[in-house]
């Protein structure tokens, strides 16, 4: 496997990034918001937690398989939404896609992706989720809600933890944003990576013009190196849970609200109608000093009981972490950061060797510790030191 991907785990995969990309887009993915204590605080959230394996209970029939939705997949691992596969690798979202279709796991295309929803769902053998930021003309947010159903979405991921822009100021440093801004040392930074400036931005500049946000109607759709062309399209400001019961009226499939770390919105998002939630304080990259979802699954579990279905992410690096965080409550995990590094290591093929690896330590931290099947991976199985 390394032979073709050259990394044995999410570290390696990591470095092999970060030689490869352009400093400014490595970091924008790697990075966490102001002082990274979020980021460190979740590493540390799970450090603490420790597993009590059981002796003399592995067998032949371990299995990683789960049901999630009413569809079954191998392991309990979903790929997050994230805006920049497709930079990371030529065609990122359509690689990351497929190698999340031919593994068995669901894929989450993002409102912010250069590939359009519609031709990601083409792409792919099996219905992709897709995540869903409410722009500030709700009609238009709507449009592109029924754009995803008709592409065959059945599984809408809502984002509601970006209230503002968080502050990133390692981005800005790096001249580096939304558009992004071509100041002096990203010239350098890009020249210093011939590697993706060829084989990944050149690539779409002769083939397609340079990339844009493929989910925007084209008045308000910007290009990642101009300005807006029109009248802005922004986020909604002051995102309630009026939004989200608008969104549960409209939406006929399965919806996830993703982002709550408190009980209280845990039983607001039951209240309006939602089918799943997903604890997450974003990977650390919002709010700076926001708890680790870790800290406060369980409780969440136990309040909204067994009728809700309740994911989990953030920063998750090894099969051990899946498996802390399942021990706590969660159905499945979302993984964010080791797929973009998986895909810009080998498009399909190293996204894939990224999801084997992942789906390889959490079976052996179950055959370490006595877990046959994923409900046997329970609160019983893990202890706070
Ligand atoms: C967007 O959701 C990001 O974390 O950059």
């Amino acid at each position: 496997m390394t032979d073709q991907v050259g990394f044995l785990n999410f570290a390696e995969a990591r470095e092999i990034a970060k030689r490869r990309l352009p400093r400014g887009i490595f970091e924008y993915i790697d990075r966490g918001a102001e002082d990274e204590r979020a980021l460190a605080g979740n590493r540390a959230a799970f450090d603490r937690i420790k597993i009590k394996p059981y002796a003399l209970r592995s067998g032949s029939n371990r299995s990683t398989t789960i049901s999630l939705f009413g569809h079954e997949y191998c392991a309990p691992l979903v790929v997050t939404p994230t805006a920049f596969a497709g930079l990371v690798y030529f065609n990122g979202e359509v690689e990351l896609a497929k190698a999340a279709a031919e593994f068995g796991i669901p894929f989450t295309a993002a409102t912010e992706a250069i590939t359009s929803i519609a031709a990601v769902a083409r792409a792919t053998s099996v219905p992709i989720w897709f995540q869903l930021y409410l722009w500030d003309k709700e009609e238009i947010s709507f449009e592109l809600m029924d754009k995803a159903w008709s592409s065959g979405v059945r599984t809408i991921v809502v984002t509601v933890d970006t209230p503002v822009l968080p502050n990133r100021e390692f981005n800005v440093r790096n001249g580096f944003d939304v558009p992004l801004r071509f100041a002096l040392r990203n010239v350098f930074d890009v020249a210093m990576h011939p590697r993706w400036a060829l084989g990944v931005f050149g690539r779409y500049v002769v083939t397609e013009g340079v990339p844009t946000f493929a989910n925007y109607p084209d008045q308000y759709r910007k290009n990642l190196l101009r300005r807006d062309r029109g009248d802005p399209l922004d986020f909604m400001p002051n995102l309630s849970w009026d939004h989200m019961g608008r969104i549960r009226d409209r939406w006929k499939g399965t919806m996830v609200i993703k982002g709550l770390l408190r009980q209280e919105d845990a039983l607001e998002a039951k209240r309006v109608g939602a089918d799943g939630i997903v604890v997450s304080n974003h990977g650390g990259r919002n709010l700076d000093s926001a708890i680790a979802p870790i800290d406060v699954l369980r409780g969440i579990v136990d309040c909204v009981g067994p009728a809700m279905t309740v994911l989990a992410d953030s920063s998750v690096q090894r099969g051990s972490d899946v498996f802390k965080l399942l021990a706590s409550g969660a159905k499945a995990v979302l993984l964010g950061r080791s797929m973009l590094y998986g895909t810009a290591a080998g498009g399909k093929a190293g996204a894939i060797a990224m999801m084997r690896i992942l789906k390889e330590e959490l079976a052996r931290t179950m055959d370490m510790s006595g877990c046959q099947t994923i409900a046997d991976v329970n609160q019983d199985m893990i202890a706070a030191s």
